[in-house]
């Protein structure tokens, strides 16, 4: 079982082929300031330190035959047991496959609250099974289509779970009113200038009237939610 985060660090540790195309995302804006506040630290460890071949391959033909290259057992399991025993808590294992599970808000939620994460980036033609099967992991995907690897997919995720860790954001406020926290999509924004090329802010927003507001913004959250995502509202009323 992992461990849940109780505000302190989280740790995560990523496991990927192409470890430099991380650093401009982990060291700029929101994932950056993460750090800097040091309530999340980022581990990037590259599969192929873990093969023991001597040329460092990672990957090989498929049984049966078929195109394209598949990763091998044994770099990923060596990397996950070795970067496990770098510290004295149980990781939440995410396998990230076009096959898994669809990533969500809900998924975004439950993983800001584990204390470590280990994120392991598939690539070529992807894992062979025996990797699916043998290591206790949850299978994520961030959508029906088939990314190179998953690189791009783990920087999803990262973004989306570490702006819900508790104090990373500056106000929490903002992230109560966000698309899919209520199970609706956010009412539209406004800022200066009060009126931009004939378009006029609404009245309302104007009035310092909180209350009145409030309700204008329920009520326009729902009604495009309605407009764009009336599954939403669905799942919302089923709930
Ligand atoms: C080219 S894909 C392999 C696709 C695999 N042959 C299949 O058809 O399911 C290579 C790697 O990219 C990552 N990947 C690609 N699309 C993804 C998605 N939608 N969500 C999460 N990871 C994805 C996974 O790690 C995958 O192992």
């Amino acid at each position: 079982m992992c461990c849940v985060l109780i505000g302190n660090l989280m740790r995560i540790d990523i496991l990927t082929l192409f470890p430099e195309m991380f650093h401009n995302v982990l060291e700029n804006s929101i994932l950056r300031i993460a750090q800097e506040k040091k309530l999340v630290s980022f581990h990037l460890h590259n599969i192929r330190d873990f093969s023991t071949d001597k040329h460092k391959c990672v990957d090989d033909k498929p049984y049966g035959g078929g195109a394209g290259m598949v990763i091998k057992p044994e770099p990923i399991f060596n990397a996950v047991e070795a970067v496990e025993a770098k510290e004295d808590l149980a990781s939440k294992k995410i396998l990230l496959t076009p096959q898994g599970k669809t990533f969500d808000q809900n998924i975004a939620d439950d993983l800001s609250k584990e204390a470590r994460l280990m994120i392991i980036c598939g690539h070529y033609e992807g894992f062979d099974e025996r990797i699916r099967s043998g290591i206790d992991a949850q299978e994520i995907s961030i959508g029906d289509y088939v990314l190179t690897g998953g690189e791009i997919p783990a920087m999803v995720i990262i973004d989306a779970v570490v702006r819900l860790v508790p104090n990373v954001l500056g106000g929490n406020g903002s992230l109560q009113n966000e698309s899919f926290t209520n199970g609706t999509l956010e009412y539209p924004q406004y800022t200066r200038p009060a009126e931009y090329r004939g378009m006029r802010v609404p009245e309302i927003l104007k009035s310092g009237n909180h209350r009145k507001v409030e309700e204008w913004r329920m009520k326009e959250a729902i009604k495009r939610t309605q407009e764009r995502r009336p599954d939403l509202l669905d799942k919302k009323t089923k709930e």
